[in-house]
């Protein structure tokens, strides 16, 4: 009697649950999509992110940081909401921060502005947070999470944000950032996300969160032709204690018309105290290269455009600067050599064509869009300590050379996959439909 008591019980129990699963991964997407605007309000372009917060639900504007940890958000006078929480101090979301601070049940955190590298004190927070669903071709549904977790920062933190802008979407490889949140929200999203900035300022680039295809119009399916290599993990950050939550792929030579640059090979690994390597950033605006690897590229880079390119006086922050009437334009941007980062094995190479090697500085100048860590004294554009010759990390890719490339990080299988540019396939990352399907 018992035991048949048991066996109904249980039964019960497995069809409740049924029933609630099936339930669940009915409201399930399979991806999100975020649309990013280019910004050049400020001194460097920023790319900006917007979510739907709090109750009721107001538009929120976050620049995107690629490698941020946590996201933040000012959470002063004009934060209204009634779903607003603050997990307590034994809450597993306070058991994450690296810096933790506890008092009257507050658990506080560094919420980092990492265009400025301001830093400030602010409480861990949770609220409903409301973002686009998509099937890969046109943004869906609104799904809403009722607990996204963030730090909260102050209006001093937001200054250098370009206006409206009041906090930073991190990206990063930390179990706080976007990814990583929304992978444990929504069963069927992997943690799996893909980048994709637009070179224009009025045409919306996008980020997807969970499963491709990324279509672009006319109606072509990036995900398809993408090149995989490793990401690889630096497990020395900058703050004591705590790992990178940046993302470095493995350069091992690069080649300018075909040919290998002679390098320092040490500074292409990383060591034991987390220096050299090569990592990819969405704040510093253009790629920044400790100064014996950008001599070298630049001396090959010069020698192979030839004779009769007239160099003109640089234009900060760059060092290597050419007449514009000298220069031929062609569906890629300015008709250069092609730069190319051989990556694990000869058959992974991202090439870097003209639109995204070069910068028009001026009407009349051109100029090679890559940044001497040794000479550029403008910290804030460079995203380190002044002057220094010998950055932390060697190589970093910046915005201006992510443009109109996909990029997926593949966080469970550790793998970035990129499209190189998109022009080559005819189309551009301003080309995703954001015209809603429902
Ligand atoms: C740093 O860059 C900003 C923006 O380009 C510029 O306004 C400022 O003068 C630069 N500072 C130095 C010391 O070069
Ligand atoms: C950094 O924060 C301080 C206040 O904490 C502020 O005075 C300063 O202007 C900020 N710096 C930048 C570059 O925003
Ligand atoms: C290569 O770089 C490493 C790391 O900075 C340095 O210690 C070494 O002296 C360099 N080698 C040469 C030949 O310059
Ligand atoms: C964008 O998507 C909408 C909704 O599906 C569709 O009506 C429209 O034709 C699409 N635009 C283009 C240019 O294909």
């Amino acid at each position: 009697m018992a035991a048949s008591f048991g066996w109904l019980f249980l039964s019960f129990l497995l069809c409740l649950f049924i029933s609630v699963s099936t339930q669940h991964t009915s409201a399930q997407p399979n991806a999100l999509v975020f649309p990013v605007t280019k910004d050049v309000s400020t001194s460097i372009a920023q790319y900006v992110t917007q979510i739907k917060q709090r109750t009721p639900l107001v538009l929120v504007k976050l620049t995107v940081d690629l490698s941020g940890s946590w996201p933040w958000v000012d959470c002063g006078k004009n934060y209204v909401s009634s779903t607003y929480k603050l997990p307590p101090c034994d809450s597993p979301q306070c058991s994450l921060l690296y810096t933790i601070s506890c008092g009257g049940d507050r658990c506080s955190g560094n919420p980092e502005n990492t265009i400025t590298s301001n830093k400030t004190v602010g409480d861990l927070s949770q609220d409903v947070i409301s973002v686009q669903s998509t099937n890969g071709f046109n943004p869906g549904k609104m799904v809403a999470t009722p607990k996204f977790t963030f730090l909260c920062g102050s209006k001093t933190l937001v200054e250098g944000l370009p206006r409206g802008v009041t906090g930073m979407a991190a990206l990063g490889r930390s179990d706080m950032s976007f990814p990583s949140q929304f992978a444990s929200f929504f069963i069927s999203i992997p943690r799996k996300f893909a980048i994709c900035l637009s070179s224009s300022t009025s045409a919306k680039g996008a980020i997807f969160f969970g499963s491709s295809p990324y279509h672009f119009l006319p109606n072509i399916d990036v995900s398809k032709t993408l090149t995989y290599t490793p990401l690889i993990a630096n497990p020395v950050g900058t703050a004591p204690g705590e790992p990178s939550f940046e993302y470095f792929i493995g350069v091992n030579s690069i080649r300018i018309g075909g040919k290998s640059v002679h390098l320092n090979r040490t500074l292409l690994s990383i060591n034991k105290q987390g220096f050299g390597g090569t990592k990819i950033s969405t704040v510093n605006p253009y790629t920044v290269m400790e100064t014996s690897i950008y001599k070298a590229v630049r001396k090959a880079f010069i020698h192979t455009l030839g004779r009769g390119i007239q160099k003109v006086t640089p234009i900060p922050p760059f060092s290597t600067c050419f007449a514009s009437k000298d220069i031929v334009f062609s569906r890629m941007g300015p008709n250069v050599p092609t730069i190319e980062l051989v990556l694990q094995n000869e058959k992974e190479v991202w090439s870097i064509a003209g639109a995204n090697s070069m910068v028009q500085a001026r009407n009349d100048v051109i100029c090679l869009g890559f940044v001497d860590a040794g000479l550029n004294p403008n910290a804030s554009l460079v995203g380190f300590v002044t002057g220094s010759s010998h950055p932390r990390t060697s190589i970093t890719i910046g915005s201006h050379q992510l443009e109109n490339n996909l990029l997926q990080f593949d966080l469970t299988m550790s793998r970035l996959g990129f499209s190189n540019s998109l022009l080559s396939k005819r189309t551009t990352c301003g080309n995703f439909n954001f015209t809603s399907n429902v």
